[in-house]
């Protein structure tokens, strides 16, 4: 099998749970060759503490001082695009997380202006279709490939679902799926200029992500080509703006959202008639709520993510159990608690990046590809036009 020599763009956080998913592919299959982000000293040190060998303080640079077969997109989803486009202008594959890209808006806008009250949903969705095309194309006349990172789709819980939904045979009938939880602590999540919207694009991008996964895997199994969304109709609301919640003296979720949703829930019908409903919501207690359950003709499977009972654990006292890591974003250690015992591989960040790696090394298409990642941006922004006009938005014409 040919290596595979990856740069990283970016060194966050998203950053910390990709290294290692390329290290346990061993170097034989995989070398992690470059690291850059805005600030080469960063890079610099990131490099260091993860043995990577070079890091430079910008994507351009790296690209032009060494040799790589493709780049990893770990940087905020406002800048994917640009980095996206110039990546395959190099010839390389492209690696990008969730989700591909958004509408931020105007260049040269105020960065305090908030877009989310002003700028029509239409117009959103318009510049969205828009930039995903141009990246599309980018990546077509390049011939590279793109791996979406949609970790769901590699879950091995969902990946679980998907296997008994084959043996079932039956026809996937209704799904419902979710992403909950407390809410994001980042003050970039509180408003649309940088993060693009609220719950639905943080958060519902990813359920939203497996199921459409879902019904292209299910299509091209019994049909040869995927089933599609045909049509979204969605509600979105700030459940942390209700009068009496404000005048509560303790706030267990979290607050300020400033110009976007902290609550989300769309119904989406596909072209064979079967339906799925994606809540997203930042005002959820108790950590995080990733579940996915399919309706079929013949059975029902549900994927748990988080939380599941692999370990459940007791404390009558939140400090019983010191700094040995719970779950994400539970409120308290105290009580029964369902600690995660390998998170990064339930999540499945270690297997999405050894399939793309494999599908550059053999020139295959990945699971979770570029249509996953131009269909879940253009449905997000599709959901928005359905909850600011109050209708339902017809998919068939836009996503093609
Ligand atoms: N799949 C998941 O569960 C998951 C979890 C977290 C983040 N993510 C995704 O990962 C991506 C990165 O998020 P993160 O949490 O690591 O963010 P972060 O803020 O922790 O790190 C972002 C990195 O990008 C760099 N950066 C910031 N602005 C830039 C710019 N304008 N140009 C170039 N580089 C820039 C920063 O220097 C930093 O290295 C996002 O797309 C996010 O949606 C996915």
């Amino acid at each position: 099998m040919t290596k595979v020599r990856v740069g990283l763009v970016g060194y966050g956080n998203a950053a910390q749970f990709h290294v290692p998913a390329y290290r346990q592919l061993g170097p034989e299959r995989c070398e992690l060759v470059a690291v850059c982000g805005r600030s080469k000293e960063r890079a610099e040190a990131f490099a260091a503490r993860h043995g990577i060998p070079q890091a430079f303080g910008g994507m351009q640079e790296m690209l032009s001082e060494v040799e790589l077969d493709a780049v990893d997109l770990v940087v905020p989803n406002h800048v994917h695009a640009e980095h996206a486009i110039a990546a395959a202008k190099a010839g390389k594959h492209i690696i990008c997380e969730k989700h591909l890209t958004g509408y931020f808006g105007e260049p040269g806008a105020p960065e305090d202006e908030l877009i989310g009250n002003t700028v029509p949903k239409a117009k959103m969705l318009q510049q969205v279709v828009e930039q995903c095309d141009t990246i599309g194309e980018a990546i077509e006349a390049a011939g590279v490939k793109f791996g979406y990172a949609e970790n769901w789709v590699y879950a091995p819980s969902f990946a679980k679902l998907r296997r008994l939904a084959a043996a079932a045979g039956g026809t996937i009938i209704r799904v419902q799926a979710e992403e909950s939880h407390s809410g994001s602590p980042s003050k970039y999540a509180k408003q649309w200029r940088t993060a693009g919207g609220g719950s639905l694009v943080l958060k519902a991008s990813h359920p939203l992500g497996a199921v459409l996964q879902l019904k292209q895997w299910e299509g091209e199994r019994k049909l040869g080509k995927p089933i599609r969304p045909a049509s979204v109709i969605c509600e979105v609301g700030n459940l942390t703006w209700i009068e009496a919640f404000k005048q509560e003296e303790k706030h267990y979720l979290k607050t300020d959202w400033q110009d976007v949703e902290d609550w989300g829930s769309m119904l989406l019908r596909f072209v064979d008639g079967s339906v799925a409903e994606i809540t997203a919501a930042d005002t959820t207690l108790g950590g995080v709520q990733n579940y996915l359950e399919a309706y079929l003709s013949n059975a029902r499977i549900r994927a748990n993510m988080n939380p599941n009972d692999s370990c459940v654990a007791y404390a009558p006292a939140a400090h019983i159990f010191a700094d040995e890591y719970i779950t994400e974003k539970i409120e308290t250690k105290g009580g029964w608690t369902f600690p995660s015992p390998e998170e990064h591989w339930n999540q499945g960040y270690p297997q999405e990046i050894a399939d793309f790696v494999s599908c550059i090394a053999e020139d295959r298409e990945p699971a979770s590809g570029f249509m996953l990642a131009r269909d879940v941006t253009i449905v997000l922004y599709a959901a928005y036009v359905s909850a600011e006009e109050g209708r339902r938005v017809d998919l068939s014409p836009i996503l093609g």
